[in-house]
């Protein structure tokens, strides 16, 4: 292995300048993290505290292992929507350490709408549940949710993904030997009162945690018994009586230390063996990142910058250097774990793809993980390209990505447009997890050529139905495309839909790639497989 050597001048005004513009978009995500992360308002938190209640993220902290990270998922799930009444779409999920054990840990803030789910929160539950499917986690419910959001029952309720989902997954996941574990530290009502009942142990507080189907309104309203939360399906009735909880916990704080006496009992499954290195920083700092990334959509972002400031010091084996030089890759190490890159440096050709695919051949026979970093605007286009099967070589790139057996990881870190999303391990893809950086973009191509595609269809369409031509209508439907894909293009567009697991800082990209490659190892990868390449 070699160290990658950078060529960019630090002191140098196009670094300086890249740094000023991407230390705007940092700020700009810092306040909105801070923001996302108050979770809602400061009246809800009063009453909550006020009740002795500790907060979502409180109760995390203390539930994982002192001086441990905790990787928290899609924090800006909702952001934008619903005038910003649910931060983070009134859940923190996220993978943290147990008894030396990573768990995915699902906690409802009740402090948002009495942690009710909408579209974003089951989508953000449900991810994290497929997460611990995908690498046998453990899952910790803590519970403290209103169950449905009542007016949006039909973006909620009925369809396959949606409420009922969590429920058949945990007992999927409790099938697959993953334990579930609920915590009952709030109101637990309706179809919510299966989380409780669908797990495998069950600890609920004194006085604060009640689970039932019909709550007291309910009661009342459908037989006339009048009855208290607390007789109705408090912690007295359900450790005693009916049997739906296992532990008595006399406070928040009771009750995490039971989970956590929980986890002593739990034996650890298989674990995928990988030969480690001792961790070492890269030789060129993280922290020069920012200069290093381009914003101008016209300006190609240099792969080797970014890898040399990611890598453990800035070592890179690089493969096939001298062939189809737009995708990048090679072999190297982040914070001690293997890790094959696959980068982009401009558009896809059909040899890129086979380069592309090689690759990824390489790393599933070798077992090591992948790390796509996707900055790409799409395949190369024209009719010499499509002539010689640019869709031929594209697809078996895409085979490869489909089925590769080794954990794959992308980072966003500039755009992410077209067919170049799926050849790159987009959402689609089931990469292990997905990350965008804040300024990244996604959508299925860039404004501007969306615009201009359909500004050509529409004058075509007038000129064969005899219009006569109309520059002002079509100037007007370009911008409109152009502002809507400004938007809908956006990283916190992305985010806050759940078609990622979450922005994050280049800065922290290595930590956060070392934790899901130590979260990968849970579960034993599959040996090798791949389909049909068209030849
Ligand atoms: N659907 C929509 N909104 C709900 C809701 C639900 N299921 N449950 C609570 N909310 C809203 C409240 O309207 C209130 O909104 P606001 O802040 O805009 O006024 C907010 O959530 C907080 O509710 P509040 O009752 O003030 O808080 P609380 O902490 O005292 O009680 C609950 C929280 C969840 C215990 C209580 O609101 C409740 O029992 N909700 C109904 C639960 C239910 O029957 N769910 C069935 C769903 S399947």
């Amino acid at each position: 292995m070699y160290s990658q050597q950078s060529h960019i001048d630090t002191k140098g005004r196009e670094f300086i300048d890249n740094h000023v513009q991407y230390r705007a978009f940092l700020e700009n995500h810092r306040r909105i993290m801070e923001k996302a992360m108050k979770g809602g308002p400061e009246e809800a938190i009063r009453k909550h505290r006020s009740r002795n209640k500790l907060l979502a993220r409180e109760r995390i902290e203390l539930l994982t292992d002192p001086g441990t990270p905790f990787l928290e998922l899609s924090t800006l799930a909702a952001f934008g929507q619903y005038d910003d009444s649910f931060p983070g779409a009134g859940i923190v999920t996220g993978i943290g350490m147990i008894h030396g054990q990573e768990a995915i840990i699902i906690a409802n803030d009740a402090t948002v709408k009495g942690g009710t789910y909408v579209k974003e929160t089951i989508r953000k539950h449900i991810r994290a549940q497929e997460i611990a499917m995908q690498n046998n986690l453990p899952c910790v419910y803590m519970v403290d949710s209103g169950g449905i959001f009542l007016p949006a029952q039909a973006e909620v309720f009925p369809d396959k993904e949606d409420f009922g989902r969590i429920f058949y997954n945990q007992a999927q996941l409790s099938a697959q030997g993953c334990p579930q574990i609920a915590l009952v530290m709030g109101s637990c009502t309706a179809g919510g009162a299966y989380i409780p009942a669908m797990s495998d142990e069950t600890v609920i507080v004194r006085n604060q945690g009640t689970i039932f189907i019909g709550g007291p309104p309910l009661v009342k309203a459908a037989t006339g018994e009048v009855v208290t939360p607390e007789e109705l399906g408090g912690a007295e009735v359900h450790t005693t009586r009916s049997g739906v909880a296992d532990h008595f916990a006399e406070n928040d704080q009771h009750a995490i230390s039971i989970c956590r006496s929980i986890f002593e009992t739990l034996q650890p499954g298989r674990k995928q063996q990988l030969s480690l290195r001792e961790a070492e920083e890269p030789l060129y700092d993280p922290w020069e990142l920012p200069g290093v990334i381009q914003t101008d959509p016209k300006k190609q972002t240099d792969p080797y910058e970014v890898i040399a400031r990611l890598l453990d010091g800035s070592r890179f084996h690089e493969f096939k250097a001298r062939y189809a030089t737009t995708l990048v890759t090679g072999f190297g190490h982040i914070m001690g774990y293997p890790v094959g890159v696959v980068a982009n440096g401009g558009v896809l050709f059909a040899e890129s793809s086979l380069k592309g695919t090689h690759f990824i051949q390489l790393c599933n026979f070798r077992k090591i993980p992948l790390l796509f970093l996707q900055n790409i605007t799409g395949f190369m286009v024209g009719k010499a390209y499509e002539t010689a099967g640019l869709a031929r070589d594209g697809a078996k790139l895409v085979h490869a990505v489909a089925n590769a057996t080794v954990p794959k990881i992308t980072i966003i870190t500039g755009g992410s447009y077209g067919a170049g999303n799926y050849a790159m391990a987009g959402r689609a893809f089931n990469p292990h997890f997905l990350f965008m950086w804040p300024a990244a973009r996604i959508s299925v191509m860039g404004g501007q050529q969306a615009a201009n595609v359909l500004a050509q269809v529409k004058s075509e369409q007038m000129q064969a139905r005899g219009m006569p031509p109309d520059p002002d209508g079509i100037e007007q439907l370009k911008e409109d495309i152009l502002k809507k894909y400004e938007e809908e293009g956006s990283a916190y567009y992305s985010s806050s839909r759940l078609w990622d697991d979450g922005i994050i800082e280049p800065m922290q990209t290595r930590q956060v790639v070392a934790m899901a490659i130590a979260t990968s190892l849970n579960k034993p990868w599959a040996e090798p497989r791949s389909g049909i390449y068209r030849m």
